[in-house]
């Protein structure tokens, strides 16, 4: 009998064809989001799972998927996964590592530029017919060129979005709990800097590290406060690291000039707040949504899973404690 895979939401159909050729698969083709009590039923007698952000595997959905070994997410962030319940039961959880730093630092890069040079807001105006002629003061942005860039968390995307800004001349300073070598501060051309000196300094914040109980709600009233009122947000890594009651006041009380915007704290609901600013800019969580990209981290997972219930390591193993149980 060939072991049992769920795909929890529509993939390519490459990845299907490759998952096919080992396992019996099940696939949520029509897109819509799982409940946990869905979940669940869809998951009975599946040895794997290729799951996305929007399945959540707490202890309640694993403890009724007794037969589980493998969830291959498809993303590189995993807090939609409890990793050490996972651990616990000998489940392997695998992510996607590598192949979306460069598409999410691009991405990073286009809400930088928009935010700051108001390009959605000046196309909205332009569609709805209101441009009668150019005008001297219409649209003034904020430059970028030769500006401060604070990076939040220099891991691999955090680096490319660093390694991108040479191009604008920026002076670019980070904080990371772990200050990267001088071999590579220097190849960047970044400067560590406290978090407090970051947000006071730069005329641009971007956000690059992981959903953590320490990174939650990182940028909050009290960061608000220290930032340049001409300074802009970028956010596109995880939600709830900005405390999005706290970002509204602060963009509203011009404590700070705009905000980009690819990820939010209860997606995908929108704060109702943000909605009607004109000075940020949303986008629903695509910053690693190119088509290289996505077809790249498919294929990742189908790889992982297919390795993981062939008995191999999968590459991009997240507990390799389960292994040798
Ligand atoms: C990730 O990979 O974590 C992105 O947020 C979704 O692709």
């Amino acid at each position: 009998m060939r072991p049992k895979v769920l795909v929890t939401r529509k993939v390519f159909d490459d990845t299907l064809n490759l998952l096919s050729k080992y396992f019996d698969v099940e696939s949520n083709q029509r897109d819509v989001p799982l409940s946990p009590t869905q979940l669940v039923k869809r998951l009975q007698g599946k040895l794997g799972a290729i799951t996305l952000l929007t399945d959540t595997f707490d202890e309640r959905v694993l403890t009724q998927s007794p037969e589980l070994k493998i969830i291959c997410n498809l993303a590189v962030g995993f807090n939609n996964i409890d990793v050490k319940a996972c651990t616990r039961r000998g489940i392997m959880v695998t992510n996607t590592p590598g192949v979306l730093d460069d598409t999410t630092a691009d991405f990073t890069w286009c809400l930088l530029l928009a935010t700051s040079r108001r390009i959605v807001e000046a196309d909205k105006y332009l569609r709805a017919g209101k441009w009668k002629g150019w005008v001297f003061t219409y649209f003034m942005g904020h430059d970028i060129h030769r500006k401060t860039l604070g990076i939040v968390g220099l891991g691999r995307i955090g680096k490319g979005v660093a390694r991108r800004a040479k191009g604008f001349d920026m002076r670019v300073i980070y904080h990371d709990p772990s200050r990267v070598d001088e071999a590579t501060e220097r190849e960047l051309g970044v400067m560590y800097v406290d978090k407090r000196t970051l947000l006071r300094e730069s005329d641009f914040v971007s956000l690059h590290v992981p959903l953590l109980p320490e990174t939650t709600h990182y940028i909050s009233h009290g960061e608000f406060a220290l930032m340049k009122r001409s300074a802009i947000l970028i956010n596109a890594s995880r939600g709830p690291v900005v405390d999005e009651k706290a970002l509204i006041k602060a963009l509203k009380e011009g404590k700070i000039a705009g905000a980009g915007l690819d990820v939010y704290e209860r997606e995908p609901k929108v704060e109702r707040g943000l909605m009607g600013l004109k000075n940020v800019v949303l986008s629903p969580h695509i910053a690693s949504s190119s088509y290289e990209t996505r077809i790249k981290m498919a294929t990742m997972a189908a790889q992982n899973c297919i390795a993981g219930l062939s008995g191999q390591r999968p590459p991009n193993l997240l507990n390799p404690e389960v292994l040798g149980r």
